[in-house]
């Protein structure tokens, strides 16, 4: 007879896992995850008030690396995030049901899907954003990366960088790879901020501190709506008249001799608008808390800019921008002594996995000489980030544009985080800058 071990998590210890203010607080939850890594590493979470279904939480690189690569083993389908609680997900399923496709997620995308169906729209687009293909951007990007750094420059020598340049400058790159036009880029931030930020009261705009999962859903539902019309009419003029960009693509495609659903058109352009913006803005912004932080690394990378890779890629793994993807086991599969069982759902949390003290040295420190830095900000597997070169193409050209025009960074007071327990960062970073 075999023994099935089945740790379960203190309930304190479950509310600092599925609390989007614990997120926020940052430090007091990478403590619970060491001490949760070292005595129970496979864990079960039980949601005190039974808002969330529970799932077990992966905090061992190991273990969130192999769950990745396995996904054959462990789906994105049906819930691949705990973004929505059960109220939420019952509201989703209301909704899709209309549209005739009942399913817990608002937004069908890459993210939520599987094999087979996963790798022929993940292919779509797959080569456009490959470092060769990029290389034929670069120039445009470099030029949105020096026009930014000139605001920042031009608004100092106080300012706030996050509305200034984390959030605007990504953003303003995946809307042109998406064919968005200037003038609408803070209708989609608005959105976006809407579909993530709705954990958190200062990005809502909706300036109530707790609002109810109904709320929020609602929240949510008016800006997936809101996407999907705006998404519709992008993708009937690229048919009139098509270009390079992905929006092209996108709108022709054909899979299996058929054009890809309305629904599947209107989600991969979301995922990619919405993946494509917050995560790098909160990457961005880590980059500059960890330099502002260290004015003699600032100077040294100032000095010698065959370091800023080195930064870009620590920042990534140092802020982790999403904070975590869930999997649902196929079938049984054994964790040490931990047995999961088939249709159990998984955490993989990617700030645990990140902060593993087996695999990165001294992990709560910015070190941007950090050998062999494989972290797992990006995922690992078929779901890998899409958009990973694009990214620290970003991140680079923005640090080599700001070094030429800043000479130091200070802090200018408190920077703060976002509470969300899918994609998190900074919200605010006051910084006083030294410019020519
Ligand atoms: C997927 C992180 C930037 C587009 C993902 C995943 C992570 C991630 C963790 C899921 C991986 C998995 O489940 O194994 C990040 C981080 C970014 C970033 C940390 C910035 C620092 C971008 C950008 C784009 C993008 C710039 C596009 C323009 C996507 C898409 C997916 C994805 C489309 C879904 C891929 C799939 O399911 O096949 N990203 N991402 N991301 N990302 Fe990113």
């Amino acid at each position: 007879m075999t023994t099935v071990t089945q740790p379960v998590a203190s309930p304190e210890d479950a509310i600092a896992v599925i609390d989007p203010a614990s997120y926020a607080a940052w430090g007091p939850l990478l403590d619970t995850f060491d001490r949760l890594r070292s005595e129970t590493p496979v864990v079960r979470i039980e949601s005190p008030d039974g808002e969330f279904d529970p799932f077990w939480l992966l905090t061992r690189y190991d273990d969130a690396m192999r769950v990745s690569k396995d996904n054959a083993r462990f789906l994105n389908a049906p819930r691949a995030t705990v973004f929505t609680n059960k109220t939420g997900e019952a509201f989703a399923r209301q909704i899709t049901a209309q549209q005739g496709d009942e399913s817990p997620n608002l937004v069908s995308s890459l993210v939520v899907l599987d094999a087979p169906k996963h790798p022929k729209l993940r292919r779509l687009t797959q080569e456009w954003f490959m470092p060769k293909n990029l290389r034929t951007i670069e120039a445009q990007i470099r030029e949105l990366a020096a026009r930014t750094v000139d605001r920042l420059v031009a608004a100092g020598p106080e300012c706030d960088f996050v509305p200034l340049v984390a959030a605007p400058y990504p953003l303003h790159v995946v809307m042109q790879i998406l064919g968005v036009p200037e003038e609408d880029e803070p209708r989609m931030l608005f959105l976006t901020q809407q579909m993530f930020g709705g954990q958190d009261e200062d990005l809502n705009k909706s300036g109530m501190a707790n609002l109810s999962p109904e709320q929020i859903l609602q929240i949510v539902t008016g800006a997936v709506k809101d996407f999907e019309t705006y998404f519709e009419g992008l993708a009937a003029q690229r048919r009139a008249n098509p270009t390079s960009d992905v929006a092209t693509i996108l709108a022709n495609a054909v899979i299996d001799g058929e054009p890809i659903s309305a629904r599947d058109l209107a989600g991969y352009y979301i995922i990619v608008a919405a993946a494509g913006h917050d995560t790098t803005s909160a990457s961005t912004a880590g980059a500059m808390l960890a330099l502002a932080r260290d004015p003699e690394q600032f100077a040294r990378v100032k000095a010698d800019r065959s370091l800023v890779p080195g930064i870009v890629e620590e920042a990534i793994r140092w802020t982790t921008p999403v904070q975590h993807f869930m999997r649902t086991a196929a079938e049984d599969a054994q964790f040490g002594d931990v047995t999961i069982k088939a249709g159990d759902w998984l955490m993989i949390n990617y700030v645990a996995a990140n902060h593993d003290p087996a695999q990165f040295a001294d992990p709560r420190r910015f070190d941007a000489t950090r050998e062999a830095n494989r972290h797992l900000a990006f995922g690992a597997g078929a779901h890998q980030c899409l958009g990973l070169h694009l990214a620290r193409l970003e991140m680079r050209l923005l640090f080599e544009a700001l070094l030429d025009r800043v000479d130091a960074v200070e802090l200018a007071g408190e920077p703060r985080r976002a509470k969300s327990t899918f994609v998190g960062g900074l919200k605010t970073l006051p910084l006083r800058i030294t410019a020519r």
